[in-house]
This record gives C-alpha cells, structure tokens and sequence, in this order.
C-alpha cells in the first residue's frame, strides 16, 4: 500500500489547532480509502523554538522536509517577535528552498456563506488565483545601510527572470486550459514599472500562443481591483506577481465572505521537493486557544493536498467534499445530511466550543459542524484542476 509521509506543522497562534483538525480529516480519508495510508511526523518549529533556540527552525530545516511527500502548515507570527523574522525564518524559507514556486487560491462562495457584494448570490465567484511565490517583490533581495542616520538607505529589490516568469505563466495558462472555462486573466503593471513587467506581459503572450484553446486577457492591477468587485463573474483563473497576488488574494477571500475558509497550496510542480499546505488566515493571537477558530480552510487545503498526492503517483484522484451544515441543524437535519450527502465516506468535525468564529466576521453560518465526504474524481478531471472539484453542496 503506498505511504505517504506528511510533515504537520502547526506552527504560531491557532496554527495548531486547525492543523490538528486537518491531520483527524486527513486520517479518517486515508481510512475510508483503504488505498494509501498517511504517516504523519509533527514539527514544533516556530515562534517557541525560536524564544528557546533563537531560530525559527534548525538550520538543515529545509532539509529534514525533502523526504516527505508534503507538509501541511498552519500558521506563523507572534506578537512579540517581528513579523519579518519569524516568516523569513519559516514559512517563505521554506517555500523558496524547496522551490514552491506556484501558489494557488482557490475563491468560491460556499455554501451557508453570504458574499458581501449584494449582486452576487454564489456561482458568480468562483476563481483560482496563481501567486508567483518564489522572486518578485518577495526575492528577499536588498539591504539596509548607515542605520538610524540621516543617509540610510533601504532597497527591497524585485527581482523578475525570464525562467520565473514563464514558468508560473505556463503554470497558470495549465490550470486555466484545465478548468471548463479556460480562461485566464494576466495582472499586471507594466504602465507604471517598465522594465520587469514589460517583460512579464512579453512572457504572457509568448506562452499564451502554446494554449490556443484559452482565451486571456491582460489587466493592471489597481483596475483588477474593481473588476473583482463589480463583475466577479468575468474572471476564472488569474495570474499575478507575488505581491499582487497577495493583494488579490486577500480581496477575494474577503469576497468569498471569508478570510477563515481561504486555503493555498505552495506548489513545486515538478515535484522534486514537498509541496506545503496552509490555511491562508494566519495566527490570529486574539482567538488562539479558545477553539473556536475555523478549520475549514486547512480542510479545503487538505482535499488540494490529497489531490496532489494522488497525482503523483498515478493513484486515481481523490477528493474531499465538504457539507457545511447550518450551524443550527437539529440532530433530525444532521441526520438528513448524513443520509443526502455522507455515507459511506464522511466524517464529523466539530469546534469543541460554540463560539463565534472572529475570522468570519459572523458571516460564516457554516463554521459549526461540519460533514466531509472523501470520494474518487474520475480521470477526466484536468490536470492542476484541484480547486474545482475539492468542495461541494
Ligand atoms: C499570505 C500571507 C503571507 C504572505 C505572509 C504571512 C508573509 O499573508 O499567505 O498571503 O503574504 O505571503
Ligand atoms: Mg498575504
């Protein structure tokens, strides 16, 4: 039976929690399944071990994660350390060495969850945005001199390469040729930065002629900013630079209804390091401990892991279905749900505690109980397509 090896680190905040909810997800799939099993390795790095160690992770960390199939994340930051070094110290350490180079968001409204834009009830939202993760605005690249004095001087430098660039292009037009739409929306910026996004937008119409079958546009970002808002309905699959795409990103999550069911996947397609998986929503000290924080975006990021992996090894693909179920269901309508739409492959998870969830902004009417259906996708379902079909009604 094939094993796959799974590093769990929770990390900072409620990191731990949602990610001990994801591995009991995780645990009851692989046992429905009966086809692979999960050998989970926990991981204590972050914010304690660095007030213990003075490092986030030890310094072969990156290393230590090569031998398994994919590490799931939970978040990073604390309140009294700087933001810069614990996530330098982690979590983009991490995505830069290992070569994570695509990372992925899928936005859809789910069920029970209200977008605030009054036009749009659901279907209308429904994306995938592609976040180049590995250079960019995020290189890492500058310096700071002559501190504190009158002449300091501090560059973060963007750096762009034609590989970088292609192939997060490639990446996105992929995804894109593989969802029913097949359409792809290019952010970028080239009126104002005139060398290295005039090369990005070169690179998009360079790779755009290898997909004939996708229909792309071209979009800045500050007017991509008011599209998602006023016609959500005529995007797909979006493409951006690292910073843009986290911009975006946290747009739609917004626009989704909800920043707590964001996933992502840092993605090395060629798959010769660990992809990562994480909720999108961070560690949120306000709420850390009290178990109310919502597990649903490391179970979306879960179903992208597990497709992910059954890919790799020409496994037939699996995928996770979630049914948020009204947080008010009697135990008649539990049932009800149970019987529509679980066995025989379903399993229950529960906040321990009623409380209200901060990060939905109270929006999130599904953040009490939930219903995971696990379930085979046929192999008709594209390549890269892991968004679509991970979560349903
Ligand atoms: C995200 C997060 C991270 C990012 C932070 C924590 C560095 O906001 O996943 O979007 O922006 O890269
Ligand atoms: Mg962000």
């Amino acid at each position: 039976m094939r094993v796959y090896k799974i590093a769990a680190m929770g990390g900072d905040g409620i990191g731990p929690e949602v990610v001990e909810a994801g591995v009991q997800v995780l645990k009851v799939c692989a046992e429905r399944d009966g086809g692979f099993t999960l050998d989970f390795q926990d991981f204590d790095w972050g914010s304690d071990y660095y007030r213990k160690n003075r490092v986030m992770m030890p310094a072969d960390g990156t290393n230590q994660l090569r031998k398994f199939d994919a590490i799931l994340f939970g978040a990073v930051g604390a309140p009294d350390i700087p933001d810069h070094i614990t996530l330098w110290g982690l979590r983009l350490s991490i995505c830069q060495s290992l070569d994570q180079y695509a990372n992925v968001r899928p936005t859809r409204i789910l069920p029970g969850i209200t977008s605030p834009l009054r036009h749009v009830s659901g279907p209308e939202l429904d994306w995938v945005i592609v976040r180049e993760n590995s250079e960019g605005e995020y290189s890492g690249v500058g310096g700071r001199v002559h501190r504190g004095l009158p002449i300091e001087v501090a560059q973060d430098v963007s750096v762009m390469s034609r590989p970088g660039v292609q192939r997060i292009i490639r990446y996105a037009f992929k995804l894109a040729q593989s969802r029913p739409r097949k359409l792809l929306t290019v952010v970028t910026k080239s009126n104002a930065q005139r060398h290295a996004m005039v090369m990005w937008d070169e690179i998009a119409a360079e790779v755009a002629a290898e997909f004939p079958e996708v229909t792309w546009d071209k979009m800045l970002v500050d007017a991509m900013t008011m599209r998602m808002v006023m016609k959500p309905q005529t995007l797909d699959t979006i493409v951006a630079t690292n910073l843009h795409a986290d911009i975006l990103s946290d747009l739609a999550a917004a626009l989704a209804g909800s920043l707590g069911i964001a996933p992502t996947a840092n993605i090395n397609p060629e798959r010769d390091a660990p992809s990562m998986f994480e909720p999108i929503h961070g560690s949120a000290f306000d709420i850390t401990g009290k178990g109310i924080a919502n597990p649903v975006a490391t179970f979306w990021t879960t179903s992208m892991m597990l497709e992910h992996l059954a890919t790799s090894a020409g496994y037939p693909r699996r995928r996770v279905c979630l049914t948020p179920v009204p947080h008010r269901a009697t135990a008649d309508q539990w049932e009800a749900n149970i019987e529509k739409y679980g066995a025989p492959t379903w399993c229950e998870w529960s906040p321990r505690d009623a409380g209200r969830c901060r990060l939905c902004s109270g929006r999130d009417q599904s953040s009490r109980r939930y219903l995971l259906r696990y379930e085979p996708v046929p192999r008709s379902v594209g390549v890269g397509s892991i968004d679509r079909p991970t979560l349903s009604a």
